[in-house]
């Protein structure tokens, strides 16, 4: 269906609820090798602690992207984080980011946390231009499709 609108589209972030779960929940699909599923999305983004922005495309409000935070007093974990593949590597994510921090700071948090894939080289590098720091590392904590062992990085954000 995607390969209709294959160009990048302009995009606006913006709050998301439950009403994007299942689409939150085909594009984690698409994006990661173990889906979280329609359900899971409903109840996290009902959750009062759950922090959550979308990108969304002006002519039709699809989902282009999203990204969920748990925030606890004054900290943060951001638990997802993904972009629609037809439409990455035109700044969607960097936007996505960038907004979901600015909002979170304006929220009173101080420090954001989250994993990462030692192997996913582009989330790698959206994080460190945001200036997140690897503070401790996971062995063996990722199961990859293809059945590999992979390490996840944490890593910080200690917001100006
Ligand atoms: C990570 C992800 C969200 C990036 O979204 P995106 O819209 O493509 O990112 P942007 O176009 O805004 O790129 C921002 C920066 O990310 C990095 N980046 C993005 N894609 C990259 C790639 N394929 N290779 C290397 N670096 C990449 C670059 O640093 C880039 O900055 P630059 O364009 O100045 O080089 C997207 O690749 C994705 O959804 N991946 C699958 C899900 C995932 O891995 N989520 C993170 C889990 S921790």
């Amino acid at each position: 269906m995607f390969s209709l609108f294959a160009k990048t589209p302009a995009t606006s972030t913006r709050h998301i609820g439950a009403e994007r779960s299942a689409e939150c929940a085909t594009l984690h699909a698409s994006s990661f090798a173990y889906p979280w599923g329609e359900a899971d999305f409903e109840q996290l983004l009902a959750a009062p602690e759950t922090y959550a922005g979308g990108a969304v495309e002006a002519s039709e409000s699809k989902l282009a992207g999203f990204v969920l935070s748990r925030c606890a007093l004054d900290e943060a974990e951001i638990l997802t984080l993904a972009v629609e593949p037809a439409w990455r590597r035109n700044g969607i994510g960097r936007n996505l980011l960038g907004s979901h921090l600015a909002g979170l700071a304006a929220k009173g948090i101080s420090r954001v946390f989250l994993e990462v894939d030692e192997e996913n080289h582009a989330a790698r590098g959206l994080y460190a231009s945001f200036g997140f720091r690897q503070v401790a590392e996971r062995k063996a904590y990722y199961r990859s499709a293809d059945a590999r062992q992979a390490t996840a990085l944490v890593m910080r954000l200690d917001m100006a």
